[in-house]
């Protein structure tokens, strides 16, 4: 995956900017609320997902306009390609996020995910570690929607029917035939239940070794990280699983068991990183984690995402920014900095963000 250009129009403080990266690092490097995060969040948007800051569309928008737009030429699958996404108010024309690859209209943006792959890491992101097991169950699934594009249909039939079978628990003493309908609710629950953990399951297999391995490289062999699956079901038998709960789900009013009520806990040198990690440990444990995502990506896939990283480096010790810098190297990176000393011992190219304007440094 290579990014030859962006060009981006009316987007969040950036009336208008245009950046032709190289092959590996990029560096956009500007004062607090200059626009760098936005930069970053535009590239992220060709991936045809939602904001990784959860905006609403018309808060990407340039404040007075109604309409942004965001260009961009990139090496996908072997081939050149085009992309142009736009971003519409309510009133706009056009609303919503729209995309046209290649000259076709390919309608909601969203339809073009799994074309341009990127992989972001941002500071909300440290909340993985010691946030709510909500987060870590996103990670997963995000990162399975854009290898497996069966998971995301699944998933959706799974989360709909848990809301079918959690409104019917709620009113079970007036349903009429409330016991059998539970039923049919259990049985397609278990099954696609069942996929969706065993999904969760093998790519953690593999993801905890490359993440394993990059957080013994990070922290100069000195730490170690464990990934564990927190399952609620022994496999297979999820269907029994849920049965036997039929009584507590009935007072809980909600369902007990199945991939929504999983987790994955991380284990850092033997201790539970959600209960003692430091800041820059939990920072070192993400870094780890979607490295390793970026590398499961491209063993899938066959080609290496684009690196977002925004506000790296901070909280990190020296041996463990070095470390970084020579793995930003390697793949096409962005990053965004206050502080480009750190970056001169790079080759990256240096570009100056300024009022939403960007400009080579
Ligand atoms: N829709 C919008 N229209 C105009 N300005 C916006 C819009 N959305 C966000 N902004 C502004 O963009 C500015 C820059 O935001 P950004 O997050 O990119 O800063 P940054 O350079 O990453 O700063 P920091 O170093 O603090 O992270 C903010 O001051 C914000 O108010
Ligand atoms: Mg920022």
């Amino acid at each position: 995956m290579r990014l030859d250009r962006i060009q981006v129009t009316h987007y969040r403080n950036i009336p208008q900017a245009l950046l032709e990266p190289k092959d590996q690092l990029t560096v956009l490097w500007g004062e607090n609320g200059q626009g760098k995060t936005n930069l970053l969040e535009s590239i992220w948007l060709l991936t045809g997902g939602k904001s990784f800051r959860g905006s609403k569309d018309q808060e990407l928008i340039l404040r007075g306009e109604s309409f942004g737009v965001i260009e961009a030429s990139f090496n996908a699958q072997g081939r050149d390609q085009q992309l142009r996404l736009t971003i519409g108010g309510k009133e706009s024309p056009r609303p919503g996020r729209r995309a046209v690859l290649n000259g076709v209209d390919r309608g909601r943006a969203a339809s073009v995910a799994g074309i341009f792959t990127a992989v972001v890491f941002c500071p909300e992101h440290l909340r993985l570690v010691k946030g709510s097991p909500e987060g870590r169950r996103k990670f997963l699934d995000v990162a399975l929607c854009q290898l497996y594009p069966g998971y995301l249909a699944t998933l959706r039939r799974y989360t709909r029917t848990m809301t079918q079978k959690n409104a019917l628990l709620k009113q079970y003493e007036i349903t009429p035939d409330a016991g059998n309908l539970l039923d049919v609710f259990n049985r397609s629950l278990a099954q696609w239940g069942e996929e969706l953990t065993l999904r969760r399951m093998e790519y953690l297999d593999q993801l905890r070794m490359v993440a394993g391995a990059n957080y013994r490289d990070l922290s100069g062999g000195r730490e170690n990280l464990e990934i564990q699956y927190l399952p609620s079901f022994r496999p297979g038998k999820l269907y029994e699983t849920m049965t036997g709960l039929r009584d507590r789900e009935l007072g809980a009013r909600c369902s007990l068991a199945g991939p929504h009520r999983e987790d994955m806990e991380f284990i850092l040198s033997g201790q539970p990183a959600k209960v003692y990690a430091s800041q820059g440990q939990q920072r070192s444990a993400v870094l780890a984690l979607k490295l390793g995502e970026a590398a499961m990506a491209a063993k899938v896939t066959g080609e290496h995402p684009v690196m977002l990283l925004d506000d790296v480096l901070s909280e990190l010790d020296e041996g463990r920014q070095s470390y970084l810098l020579t793995r930003m190297e390697e793949k096409q990176t962005f990053v965004t900095t206050c502080d480009p000393s750190a970056f001169s011992r790079t080759q990256g190219a240096l570009f100056l963000v300024e009022q939403g304007r960007i400009r080579e440094a």
